[in-house]
């Protein structure tokens, strides 16, 4: 992918506020930008005359089907949220992986102007021992254009698969995270458009938890210094829409851990508005006290589950998600 090797080194340019790192993405960004054109214009795919085929990179990996890994293998899990006797529901780092899996290779299959011809069944999903995830025994068109429904069809069945391997794993539907909620309701309200199929398969829902204070920090940097700087009314408009305007302080001041950032803060001090809520995220990020990163990246999730993701899509709503490059980030 180009940029692979920038990991923490691009996380702490964005703590100083280098912008040029960004680049790094570019060219990668292009070539995803081509491919949805591609399916909004209904360009005819290489020719493929097969009807049936297992959609399988062969490997001497060894595959398991869906059902039986889920069963050995909780996807909803419940982690303690530092600095409160409170606990958090959220989705394991393979969970989120195979739901991101399984999103892309719909993808791959609309890019190419192909889609499934007989809805995705849980039976079709198979988990490789490295986290592999690969679809067998299904149906793709040869056709090689695509409409929109069946796009919104193929992603239809993914969500119900995905609830159904959540709920098989001993996951509660109810106690699934907003975001990771809000990503099922994507796909399964079937309302989307061609452009929207990037925040599908790259929603913040399913980053790992170790990346995600990298992207939080990309795309605090395309908010607040790029778009600040090329286009404040864009900037106005993310701001005015991020969640928990009211309370954001309230919740930062209870938790004994975030407290340590907000009241070591005496030169400038946090006031109830949208900046400062991003103000705080970013420095908490940025200036670890002595805990472990990825502790504290969990907290800030468990306390503020929706502010990445209203981040994320305030940015893909105005056109400037893809350049952020965060397609690179889910490993
Ligand atoms: C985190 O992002 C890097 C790219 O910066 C990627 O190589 C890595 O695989 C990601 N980590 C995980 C756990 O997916």
């Amino acid at each position: 992918m180009g940029n692979t090797g920038l990991g923490v080194g691009l996380g702490l340019g964005l703590c100083a506020g280098a912008g040029v790192l960004m680049q790094a993405a570019g060219p990668n960004m292009e070539h995803l930008k081509r491919n949805t054109e591609a399916s909004v214009n209904r360009v005819v795919a290489p020719q493929r005359q097969h009807n049936t085929e297992d959609i399988d990179e062969s490997s001497a990996e060894e595959l398991r089907d869906a059902m039986s890994y889920a069963k050995e293998n909780p996807m909803l899990i419940q982690v303690p949220v530092l600095g409160t006797a409170r606990k958090f529901w959220r989705l394991s780092d393979k969970a989120t992986r195979i739901s991101r899996k399984l999103a892309l290779i719909l993808r791959s299959l609309h890019s190419n102007g192909r889609y499934l011809t007989a809805p995705l069944k849980v039976s079709n999903v198979f988990i490789g021992s490295s986290g592999s995830v690969k679809l067998r025994g299904v149906s793709v068109s040869a056709k090689g254009f695509i409409s929109i429904e069946r796009v919104r069809d193929d992603y239809k069945h993914l969500f119900k698969v995905l609830i159904s391997l959540i709920q098989t794993s001993g996951g509660d539907i109810a106690n699934l995270p907003p975001d990771y909620r809000e990503f099922l309701m994507l796909m399964g309200r079937g309302t989307f458009t061609m452009q929207d199929e990037f925040l599908i398969v790259n929603h913040v829902a399913l980053l790992p938890m170790e990346n995600r204070t990298e992207v939080f920090l990309m795309l605090h940097d395309r908010i607040v210094n790029y778009l600040g700087r090329t286009d404040p009314a864009k900037k106005k408009r993310i701001l005015r829409n991020l969640p928990y305007k009211k309370d954001w302080l309230d919740t930062a001041r209870a938790n004994a851990e975030i407290n340590q950032w907000v009241v070591s803060n005496v030169q400038k001090e946090y006031r109830r508005n949208p900046n400062d809520l991003l103000r705080l995220n970013r420095n908490v990020r940025c200036h670890p006290h002595e805990y472990n990163n990825d502790d504290i990246e969990e907290t800030l999730y468990c306390e503020w589950p929706e502010l990445l993701m209203a981040m994320e899509k305030m940015l893909h709503s105005v056109g400037e998600l893809v350049d952020t490059g965060i397609a690179n980030k889910f490993g």
